[in-house]
């Protein structure tokens, strides 16, 4: 049939796409088999929602979209192992409530990563093992989350090594957003260049990419490729998509844009399209480091950005529209 996403790109790297875990319509089915070649789920794989409860996990729905994926054909990305956010209240509690010491964190970590990466070691060819612990401040090296604040920074290391002690063929990854800015890019690189002294098995660099029509500027991205690819790692964009609003929340600019919520103009579309080109034309031109390219949601019906920063400001960040129809931006990325 007629040319998908994944086609136009087969001889640089994967197309993927997040995906819920509800059911799917026909359509949808065949819209992700033209266009993808990869999966990663939004959120089902996360603490919270796959180990709510103390070691009473939740497979079910990860186990359809896993099923669904092999039906399809598609390779899937494991998202993620040891995050900060979307973590159960249990996971750092005793049962009298006090706060869980480091070998017990070690232990329900352990346990956890085990127990996931283990099941689905044969489905899941490249884990997200570790996810957003660089503080994005500028005198803060590690994010301050429970994980840090009980267990110090060890456990990252740790978390590798269960994770290629579980899945030993699946390629472990390190994941982060705002990627874009040097000292925080500076940061991620400094402690994965650590794990590479120490010989953590850490086999990749994930690029989020929540990006916006104001930025990362063309410069500003090959700077970003440039310097990851100096690390001689595997590099994939794990959650793309771009906000068509600024990204300084406080600016007259951004205000400017919240007033005209709902706005998706021809002249946004176009710039969207015009930056969506630049973005991949860079994708392309270090496509020896990167493997893969992700998208952070299926179409603009349905977007994680329609309630962030704000709630109910409906956002216009993807490839294609509510109807699954290409977008200018579509025809841009195609365009080469
Ligand atoms: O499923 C629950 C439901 O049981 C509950 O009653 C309801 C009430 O709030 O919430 C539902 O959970 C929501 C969940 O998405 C599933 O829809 C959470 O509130 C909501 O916070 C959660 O948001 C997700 C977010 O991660 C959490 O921080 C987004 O869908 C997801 O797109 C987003 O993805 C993250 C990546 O994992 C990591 N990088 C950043 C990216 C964007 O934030």
């Amino acid at each position: 049939g007629e040319k998908g996403l994944k086609d136009y790109y087969k001889d640089y790297f994967d197309i993927g796409v997040a995906l819920p875990t509800r059911n799917f319509s026909e359509a949808e089915t065949s819209f992700f088999k033209k266009h993808f070649n990869s999966v990663t789920a939004e959120n089902a794989m996360k603490i919270q929602p796959i180990q709510p409860v103390q070691n009473q996990y939740n497979f079910a729905p990860v186990d359809s979209l896993v099923a669904v994926t092999r039906r399809l054909n598609m390779k899937m990305r494991g998202h993620t192992l040891c995050w900060h956010n979307q973590v159960p209240d249990w996971f750092f509690k005793r049962e009298d409530g006090s706060t869980i010491d480091k070998a017990t964190l070690y232990d329900r970590l352990k346990t956890h990563i085990y127990t996931v990466a283990g099941r689905y070691k044969n489905d899941i060819y490249a884990w997200d093992v570790v996810n957003e612990v660089i503080s994005d401040k500028k005198e803060e090296f590690y994010r301050p989350s429970k994980f840090y604040e009980i267990a110090g920074a060890d456990y990252i290391d740790s978390a590798y090594t269960w994770a290629h002690e579980a899945a030993p063929d699946a390629l472990l990854f390190y994941n982060d957003y705002n990627e874009i800015d040097s000292t925080k890019r500076s940061k991620i690189i400094q402690m994965i260049r650590g794990l590479q002294a120490k010989n953590i098995p850490v086999h990749g660099i994930g690029l989020q990419a929540h990006w916006a029509l104001n930025e990362p500027s063309e410069s500003q991205l090959e700077q970003t490729l440039k310097d990851f690819s100096a690390l001689g790692l595997n590099i994939q964009i794990t959650e793309l998509d771009m906000s068509i609003y600024p990204k300084e929340h406080q600016s007259r600019e951004w205000d400017a844009a919240r007033d005209k919520n709902t706005l998706y103009t021809n002249d946004i579309a176009n710039a969207q399209a015009e930056k969506y080109a630049m973005f991949f034309k860079l994708f392309r031109k270090y496509s020896k480091q990167i493997s893969s390219v992700t998208f952070w949601n299926i179409s603009d019906k349905h977007s994680w950005l329609d309630d962030f920063p704000v709630k109910n400001r409906k956002d216009y960040p993807l490839l294609f529209d509510k109807d699954l129809q290409p977008k200018k931006a579509y025809e841009a990325v195609i365009d080469f």
